[in-house]
């Protein structure tokens, strides 16, 4: 799943691997875990993070490597943001087969709209937003209860970095997939229930009958 900051991938990987029912993997929330937990990884991805730039490759390799060697993995997984440069493209194609990619596209205008709102569940990861995907009860996780978060790189000043790097750098992957006839253009400028159905009927064979039951 690829995109600009805010675009959606989270909210919508999420609701793709309940779907499929395979794993959903981040490595912007591996990261913020290992940050959490105050590893050697997460203290020295930290810095980078929140300043808006891009972790080094080694770690993003060593992350992203070993979660899809896990079992529960053995059926499929997405990845929600990587690879954002070509090495790490080119990296992942010695360990796995990516077969679809999804890129859900918004403006920056609209990225910047979006993050300011944006609040995250510290435990679970859930993503909520305060007007478009509100909790049932206002600042706590509907999932665990706890009390929800702003991150820290949602900052305007580290937001507008995020997107610099993605024109400069991810667009560069998109391109790739799209010569490698993968990709899939999804208008992430839409209610996430409408974004959601584009990419269920994009991915999912219309035989299965998902259509009806969307
Ligand atoms: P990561 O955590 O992946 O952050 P990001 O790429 O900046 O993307 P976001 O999580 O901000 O946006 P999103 O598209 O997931 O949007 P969301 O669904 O939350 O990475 C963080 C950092 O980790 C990076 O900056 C980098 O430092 C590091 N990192 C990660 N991967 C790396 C890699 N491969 N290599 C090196 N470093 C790496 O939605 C945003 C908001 O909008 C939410 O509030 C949501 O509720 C709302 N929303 C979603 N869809 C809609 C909609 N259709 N309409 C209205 N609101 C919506
Ligand atoms: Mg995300």
């Amino acid at each position: 799943m690829l995109g600009p900051q805010g675009s959606g991938k989270g909210t919508q990987a999420e609701l793709l691997a309940k779907k499929l029912n395979i794993p959903n993997i981040s490595i912007g929330q591996l990261l913020r875990n290992e940050i959490e937990k105050k590893t050697e990884t997460g203290k020295q991805a930290q810095k980078y993070m929140n300043k808006g730039q891009l972790v080094s490759n080694s770690i993003a390799h060593k992350l992203a490597k070993n979660r899809i060697t896990q079992p529960d993995c053995e059926n499929g997984f997405i990845f929600d943001g990587f690879p954002r440069i070509l090495i790490q493209a080119k990296f992942i194609e010695t360990v796995t087969n990516i077969t679809h990619v999804i890129l859900v596209d918004i403006s920056d205008e609209e990225a910047i709209d979006r993050l300011t709102g944006r609040r995250t569940c510290p435990k679970c990861g859930k993503i909520y937003h305060i007007k478009f995907n509100a909790p049932k009860k206002e600042g706590i996780c509907d999932k665990c209860a706890e009390k929800l978060e702003i991150r820290e790189d949602d900052t305007e000043q580290a937001i507008r970095k995020r997107l610099k790097i993605y024109h400069a750098e991810t667009e560069e992957v998109v391109e790739y997939y799209k010569e490698k006839n993968i990709l899939i253009e999804i208008n992430g400028e839409q209610s996430i229930e409408k974004v959601k159905q584009d990419i269920f009927s994009s991915v999912i064979p219309a035989k299965a009958g998902i259509h009806s039951c969307l």
